[in-house]
């Protein structure tokens, strides 16, 4: 997508030495726009774990580069095993992303399946990092075409009437390698000449949808409003909600979906108020191994510290960070919560729209 006019990646192979692998550092924005570049596995481990990188398409993506370094550091004498702790080091930096565990497992079997040379496992690790994230841009891509319909219909309801859409946290292209899962429909209807509207939750504690959502969105030109977190109850109970889209983390057999906290409470608000809510992700975010998200999908429980202090700029331009709460206050902070089927209109993969429960997604996803 567009940064200043100019396309980029969240991530990619450093082109003057591909035993470098670059992405943009999502800790910097929205106030600055700056590429770092990772060389050892050590490199992925902290920029998964410390959200320079994040969004659960792109900490797969990652993880399917730092797989790549993983076999560049690898010991000819011990390949495999090396290998394999890579593996593990990677998929424990954070819990609730399937996507995550896919890419580390997904390269593991391309790499370690075979009886061939060292340097040709090597080679596979590249290709397999290229095509992971190559599958995420592509998977976004269909499932902007496939949302675009439903913006359609809503359009085509309302006379052309702008449609607003609401949207929580950043499921955008900064959370895969391109184009976003519940941004990419938004992006689709913008460039088809569809009137829309996009109400940005804040997205409180660490503002995704403040520092990131509406980042992109300026970029791109699409209409929208920064909201408080609370608000969306009230926007709906007056009409001012044609629409929720937003993304996941993970995605039970059951259709339940894990997505940053606070999305189970617009979708409760949502449904109170007959508001259509649509979760969109690539099939990667899967779980079939689980059936019922609420009780089993493992959610990441993160420092105190971001639910006490906020960053962001000061009057004289500059970042800083400020402690909102008494110097004694403790906090929790849960990361994501899950959203029961029962609260979802509709799934929105790569392969089409369709409903959240076992025997719909068993039919697009046959295992
Ligand atoms: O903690 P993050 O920023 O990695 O959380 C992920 C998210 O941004 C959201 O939950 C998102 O809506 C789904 S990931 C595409």
């Amino acid at each position: 997508m567009l940064v200043n006019g100019k396309h980029y990646r969240t991530i990619w192979l450093n082109k003057n030495d591909e035993k470098i692998v670059s992405i943009i550092d999502q800790t910097k924005l929205p106030h600055s726009f700056e590429t770092l570049d990772l060389r050892t596995v050590e490199d992925f481990r902290c920029a998964i774990k410390d959200m320079t990188v994040r969004g659960a398409g792109l900490i797969g993506a990652t993880a399917g580069y730092g797989m790549y370094i993983a076999a560049l550091e690898a010991k000819n004498e011990n390949f495999d095993d090396d290998i394999k702790k890579s593996g593990e080091i990677l998929a424990a930096t954070r819990p609730t992303a399937k996507n995550l565990s896919w890419a580390v497992e997904r390269q593991i079997k391309k790499i370690c399946d075979n009886n061939l040379s060292c340097d040709e496992k090597r080679k596979i690790a590249k290709a397999e990092a290229e095509a992971i994230a190559n599958e995420d841009a592509e998977f976004c891509r269909k499932i902007g075409e496939n949302g675009l319909e439903i913006i359609r219909e809503i359009s085509k309801k309302k006379n052309g009437k702008t449609v607003n859409i609401l949207t929580h946290c950043n499921a955008g292209w900064l959370a895969f390698t391109d184009y976003g899962s519940a941004l990419s429909p938004i992006y689709a209807a913008k460039n088809a000449g569809i009137d829309i509207h996009v109400w940005v939750d804040e997205t409180r504690p660490r503002n995704q949808g403040a520092s990131l959502t509406a980042w992109e969105l300026g970029q791109e030109k699409v209409a929208h409003h920064l909201i408080a977190d609370n608000c969306g109850g009230h926007l709906m109970q007056h009409g001012l909600v044609d629409m929720a889209i937003v993304g996941a983390d993970r995605v039970s057999l059951g259709g339940d979906a894990a997505n940053k906290i606070g999305t189970y409470l617009k979708a409760l608000a949502a449904k109170d108020n007959n508001v259509p809510f649509y979760v969109a992700f690539p099939s990667s975010t899967f779980d079939f191994e689980i059936f019922d998200g609420v009780k089993e999908i493992p959610i990441e429980e993160r420092g105190s510290e971001e639910v006490r202090i906020m960053s962001g700029k000061n009057k004289d331009g500059k970042v800083c960070e400020v402690q909102i709460c008494p110097d004694s206050t403790p906090a929790k902070n849960w990361g994501f919560d899950v959203t029961p089927a029962r609260l979802i209109t509709k799934l929105i993969t790569e392969r089409g729209v369709f409903e959240p429960s076992k025997e719909a997604i068993l039919k697009i996803y046959p295992i």
